[in-house]
């Protein structure tokens, strides 16, 4: 378990994304994927729960809200786990979201509705977008954070200069900066070679692995012949340059009593010092995913895995095309 700094929570070492939960657009939820709904989340979080991945990563923007009802329902029903489940979500700071302070309380509290908690472990600004002075989202984030509706307070798609900047501003506040989540993964290594991931090292601050999967293009699930459904944005390589990638994460895969190329995938990005948050849609991929967790790729495995990885593509909020 990893402590949040400015509370007293820790979170496990790996998390489960929900951005898929309740979305139909990317991942296909009452869309294209006939086999996933209600009934398969929840077999989803229990597998995960059950194998002490109890980090939820979600936002307000998923699913225009869903995500938080659905994992609002799960809290309700789930009386013997839930007071061990940490819960994560996010403020998008659209320019037009005025009063800053305001808006995002207004936010908060609707998200604290709709997962049916008095506070969350963590919130998070979605994207450095709100083109306000980090003192402003300094202060707009100290007002909740002090009035206990939220433990700890991170940011999202944050570049170095950026993360450096909202670390200060918070640090004024007297509140730490916990987490920076960003795209990382053996599609795109650009948090490492970037600086981010040192710098979050230098500041203490947990850097939240999203799409570690590539959007599912790392399971080994999908090939040439047959892409990932959905618009999936992030990482949208060729599959056919992705092959070599997953042929890499199954050879050493195979070396360690047979574990999966998403098992490996994810095991890299620990092995990195970050904290993935996989999604998963039902009961056998959470499960999967879990058998990441409990052993370690040896350095010259990590070394391989860095020899076929990408740099990536830019990011979704990356203004100056650097970012991690
Ligand atoms: N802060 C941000 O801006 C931001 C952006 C993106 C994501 N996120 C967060 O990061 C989380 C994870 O990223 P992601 O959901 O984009 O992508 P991901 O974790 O890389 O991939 C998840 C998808 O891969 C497939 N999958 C997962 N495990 C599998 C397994 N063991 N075997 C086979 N298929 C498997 C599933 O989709 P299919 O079965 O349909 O292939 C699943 O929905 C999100 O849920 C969200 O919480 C944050």
């Amino acid at each position: 378990m990893i402590p949040i700094p400015g509370c007293d929570v820790t979170m496990p070492v790996m998390g489960l994304g929900t951005w898929a939960w309740g979305d139909r657009s990317t991942w296909g939820m009452d869309g294209y994927d006939p086999s996933y709904g209600f009934d398969t989340i929840r077999g989803a979080y229990a597998r995960a729960i059950a194998a002490g991945v109890t980090l939820l990563d979600t936002a307000e923007m998923y699913g225009n809200g869903e995500s938080e009802r659905i994992i609002g329902r799960l809290l309700r029903e789930d009386t013997a786990n839930r007071d061990r489940v940490v819960v994560a979500t996010k403020f998008m700071p659209f320019p037009w979201r005025v009063p800053l302070a305001r808006a995002l309380m207004k936010s908060l509290r609707a998200s604290l509705e709709r997962l049916g908690l008095p506070f969350v472990h963590l919130y998070q600004i979605h994207g450095p977008i709100s083109f306000r002075p980090a003192r402003a989202v300094a202060a707009a984030l100290a007002a909740p954070y002090r009035a206990g509706l939220v433990k700890a307070v991170g940011v999202s798609n944050y570049s170095e200069g950026e993360m450096r900047a909202i670390h200060g501003a918070l640090a004024a506040e007297g509140i730490p900066l916990a987490t920076n989540q960003v795209e990382y993964s053996l599609l795109r290594t650009m948090p490492e070679t970037s600086g981010l991931l040192r710098a979050c090292r230098d500041l203490d601050v947990t850097l939240l692995a999203y799409s570690p999967l590539a959007m599912g293009r790392l399971t080994g699930k999908y090939g040439v012949a047959n892409p990932p459904p959905g618009k999936r944005n992030f990482s949208a390589f060729p599959m056919a340059e992705i092959e070599p990638v997953v042929a890499e994460l199954r050879r050493i895969g195979a070396a360690h009593g047979g574990k999966s190329p998403a098992q490996v995938a994810l095991n890299w990005v620990m092995c990195k010092g970050a904290v993935p948050i996989p999604g998963a849609k039902n009961a056998a991929q959470a499960e999967q995913n879990a058998g990441a967790l409990g052993w370690a790729l040896v350095a010259d495995e990590v070394t391989a895995l860095d020899r076929v990885a990408k740099f990536g593509q830019r990011g979704l909020f990356n203004r100056v095309w650097q970012h991690g």
